[in-house]
């Protein structure tokens, strides 16, 4: 049966336009969406941007436009950054949308009503570079500086509504207890539980944002702190007809690890609060308001010195370098690159135009596209481009260990490709519920590289030289073909464009159909195509451009 998925990005600040960073969480949420409706689950993918911060009407100010003008052009270049990368969400957060402004007063005004958030003043410190409260103890710790970007923070004394996060701690500490894959990677979860055990309330509104953002119910004064106007956006676009089962299945939210607290700790504190309140003990009849699945918290990427990425820092890699990328390379490198070698894990990647060029060639040049040109052409060459069968046994004559069957704990001989494409796909499907993409892509790399062993060990353009061996070539190109058919399923999530290509040439051009033509809701295709013998002998396979022609680094 299809489950339901939905998984989202942050929400990214518009005061500037999109940079590399931003461009990586949500090619990470895209290449994971594709895989579930792959897979045939009811997914749904949300990313956009987050208007209200103050820092938004200061740029605004600057550029002498008002904020909202400011952000209207920087949500587009988000919109357009994304929209050219070909990362298909199914919707695009604005939090200055009438629709989101009018949840979170519902949101905030149910809270206050229950008494979660009250009146109260705030006396301590700001990073206004994160638009973050910072705990006197934390402060102090930093030299009263940002701990990101290292400017001083702010000292603030005002009236603000509080919210009981405090309140919320044992439900918190035991919610971590029972759900231990709530926080991804697990090196992060003590830092936040540590916190958690300290947490005191925290402000929710600020005053003197000029009108920019949505007023706290009942007191035009107070701005909603764009924190929590922001988080809320997760739901808010959700809690419509028809969308509303999306969230109550649990959302996974990829974001970075500066911003892990609070998506890991305010946000199921928010949510809690909620649940208590009248409609959201059973919501919508859905039962009580559900709380996210996971919380995945990757690290940074840096530039090869081991700075961040970021605009402030200004080593970014910006709209205008990451189009260069793609035109030299194409769209799907650039996706392969990010999610592959990207820092999903607890480490920084530096970002090395070097190393980019050596995975495009390794992993895409010399592997998959190189052994589809060559059984193409094979098939071309021996058979006039039209798929053969697999009736002659060539089992008795060719076996011999994979190169790399030890490794995936797979003992085979190299004419049993259904035996190995199990074992691969057993691989594939359980790392993506790791969050581990990049195992899943090597999965079906290991199957392209079984090919190319395959062919070099059977050698079929030699035996093609002798006429009554064209039915063991036959059965050779057959089993190869399929086994890249397979291998091409697996890597659709991550280079879709260029499978798609390849699905064209081989008569699988219906996949991209239903794929694409299903409105997001899945086709059950990952099941029923990985399995063995599906090649019709008889099909027309194309032979067309390298799919990734190898990159000839300039020798200087
Ligand atoms: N607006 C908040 C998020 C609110 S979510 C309810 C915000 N915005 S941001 O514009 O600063 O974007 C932060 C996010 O951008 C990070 O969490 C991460 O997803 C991405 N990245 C920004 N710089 C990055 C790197 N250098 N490396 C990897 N990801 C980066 O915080």
């Amino acid at each position: 049966m299809a489950d339901t998925f939905y998984v989202t990005t942050p929400i990214y600040y518009v005061n500037d336009k999109p940079h590399l960073g931003h461009v990586y969480t949500t090619t990470v949420a895209d290449v994971v969406a594709r895989y579930h409706r792959l897979k045939g689950d009811d997914t749904f993918f949300l990313t956009g941007v987050d208007e209200h911060a103050a820092k938004v009407a200061d740029k605004a100010a600057e550029h002498g436009l008002s904020p909202q003008q400011w952000a209207d052009q920087n949500a587009d270049a988000f919109r357009v950054t994304f929209d050219k990368l070909d990362l298909r969400y199914d919707d695009f957060v604005r939090t200055s949308s009438g629709l989101h402004k009018e949840k979170v007063t519902e949101y905030v005004g149910a809270l206050l009503k229950s008494g979660d958030v009250y009146e109260g003043q705030y006396e301590g410190w700001y990073d206004a570079g994160q638009e973050e409260y910072v705990p006197e103890t934390k402060a102090a710790a930093n030299g009263y500086k940002s701990d990101v970007n290292g400017k001083p923070l702010v000292k603030k004394s005002e009236k603000n509504y509080f919210f009981k996060l405090s309140a919320y701690r044992d439900q918190l500490l035991e919610h971590f207890e029972r759900h231990p894959e709530f926080v991804q990677p697990d090196a992060r979860r003590n830092e936040i539980v540590n916190r958690i055990k300290e947490a005191n309330d925290i402000p929710i509104s600020r005053t003197g944002s000029g009108g920019w953002g949505i007023p706290v119910p009942g007191d035009e004064e107070q701005t909603i702190y764009v924190w929590v106007d922001a988080l809320f956006n997760y739901l808010s676009y959700v809690d419509q007809d028809g969308r509303r089962h999306y969230w109550q299945s649990g959302a996974t939210h990829f974001i970075a690890k500066d911003i892990l607290w609070f998506h890991a700790a305010i946000w199921p504190a928010l949510l809690l609060a909620l649940r208590k309140c009248p409609g959201y003990d059973d919501w919508h009849g859905l039962g009580p308001l559900a709380l996210p699945k996971q919380v995945y918290s990757h690290s940074y990427w840096v530039s090869e010195t081991g700075e961040k990425m970021s605009k402030s820092l200004g080593n970014f890699l910006d709209p205008a370098a990451i189009d260069n990328y793609v035109e030299e390379f194409g769209l799907d490198a650039l996706r392969y690159f990010l999610v592959t070698r990207g820092p999903l894990g607890t480490t920084d990647s530096a970002f090395s135009p070097d190393l980019f060029i050596e995975v495009y060639n390794a992993d895409l040049a010399n592997t998959f596209g190189n052994s589809a040109s060559r059984v193409s052409n094979m098939i071309g060459k021996y058979f006039d481009g039209d798929s053969p069968s697999d009736e002659a046994d060539v089992s008795a004559r060719f076996k011999f260990e994979l190169p790399f069957a030890k490794d995936s704990g797979i003992d085979i001989d190299l004419t049993s490709f259904e035996k190995l494409i199990l074992g691969q796909f057993a691989v594939y499907s359980s790392f993506w519920g790791h969050s581990a993409p990049g195992v899943c892509a090597r999965s079906a790399l290991d199957i392209v590289a079984a090919v190319d062993s395959y062919i070099e060990k059977t050698a079929p353009f030699k035996l093609a030289k002798d006429e009554s061996k064209l039915p063991e070539v036959g059965t050779i190109l057959y089993n190869a073909q399929e086994a890249l058919r397979i291998a091409s399923v697996l890597l659709w999530p991550f280079i879709p464009h260029k499978v798609e290509d390849f699905w064209q040439r081989i008569g699988c051009g219906h996949y991209a159909e239903q794929l694409n033509a299903n409105d997001g809701k899945g086709t059950g295709g990952l099941d029923a195509w990985v399995i063995w013998g599906q090649l019709k002998p008889g099909t027309p396979i194309e032979k067309g451009d390298p799919l990734f022609p190898r990159y000839q680094v300039e020798k200087k």
